[in-house]
């Protein structure tokens, strides 16, 4: 029970994380070259990712999460509740990516530009939870 949990948690943590390196290093990159699709594309490759990233991967990430915090560490301490609040921004900063300033992007510059920052913000929060899972892992 204990490892399939655990599984389940780093399969989706490298989905979301994963995602969001292949959006940034490859995707995009290739996108700005094409002005031509990068709206659309922008918009329909954003969509799937909100959809299995922000609805589906973080909300069983949290379930995962807190198995795993019970079955493998007996109930929460404060270097989980350090994780949860983190991550708790990690939704709110995906929220407002993906509902507000992305859908605002298709015709604003100005929402383009910050749908993007949105975007690194929670790439460097998500790989510090990944660093916190691991402290977690090691006891601290
Ligand atoms: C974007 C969200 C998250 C990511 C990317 C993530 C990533 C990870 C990774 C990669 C590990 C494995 C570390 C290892 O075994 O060395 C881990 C472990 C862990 N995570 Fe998360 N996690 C996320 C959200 C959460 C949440 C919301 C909670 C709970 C409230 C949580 C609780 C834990 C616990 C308790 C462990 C330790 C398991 C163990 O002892 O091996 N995680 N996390």
């Amino acid at each position: 029970m204990k490892e399939i949990f655990l599984f389940l948690h780093v399969v989706l943590a490298t989905f979301w994380v994963g995602g969001m390196l292949f959006l940034s290093f490859v995707v995009a990159p290739y996108l700005r070259r094409h002005p031509e699709i990068m709206g659309e594309a922008f918009q329909e490759v954003g969509k799937r990712f909100s959809l299995y990233g922000t609805f589906i991967s973080l909300f069983l990430l949290f379930i995962t999460g807190l198995v795993n915090a019970y079955l493998l560490h007996g109930g929460f301490r404060r270097s989980i509740y350090e994780k949860l609040f983190i991550f708790l921004i990690v939704v709110g900063v995906s929220l407002a990516h993906d509902l507000w300033a992305g859908k605002k992007a298709i015709d604003s510059e100005y929402h383009r530009r910050l749908a993007k920052w949105l975007g690194i913000i929670n790439l460097i929060l998500s790989l510090i939870l990944v660093y916190m899972g691991v402290r977690i892992r090691l006891g601290y």
